[in-house]
């Protein structure tokens, strides 16, 4: 299996009640190291770049304004299979539909206050990490 790594945000909901350790217990427990790691107030401008893909969804507009409510803290995560295995941990996006065990079941409000956010792809886990952080910030 390949080492690689993935980019995480721990989510407003979540740093608000104070489960930053709870999730990256889960992270570490499960073979995911963090070799990056900072606590961030996402700009708006950040926020609507970072989810641009979403841009024409409805929920857009209501996303961005829960991403800077509140600090977060983005993360690089390095392990086998980084990406997929940590979608694994985060659970289906919606809670309701989330695999006990998974930190979306564990944690999580409502889809839109999930609590984490993981790339969902190899290439976008590279275009995510630089957007956050400089190749001397990551340490493996
Ligand atoms: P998406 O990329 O579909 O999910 P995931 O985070 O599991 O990769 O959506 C990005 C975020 O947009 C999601 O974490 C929460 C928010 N969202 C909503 O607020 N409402 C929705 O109906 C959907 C699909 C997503």
């Amino acid at each position: 299996m390949a080492t690689e790594r993935t980019f995480s945000i721990i989510k407003p909901d979540a740093t608000r009640r104070n489960l930053t350790g709870a999730i990256n217990a889960v992270f570490e427990k499960n073979g995911l190291r963090i070799v990056a790691q900072k606590r961030i107030q996402m700009s708006q401008a950040q926020a609507e770049t970072f989810y641009g893909v979403h841009h024409e969804r409805p929920f857009f507009k209501d996303l961005v304004s829960f991403m800077v409510s509140g600090p977060v803290v983005v993360q690089v995560l390095e392990g086998d299979n980084a990406v997929a295995k940590n979608r694994e941990l985060m659970g289906a996006t919606n809670p309701a539909n989330a695999a006990e065990g998974t930190i979306r079941k564990l944690f999580a409000e409502s889809i839109e206050a999930n609590s984490v956010h993981g790339s969902d792809s190899p290439e976008n886990a590279a275009t995510e990490i630089a957007y956050f952080f400089a190749g001397s910030e990551i340490v493996g």
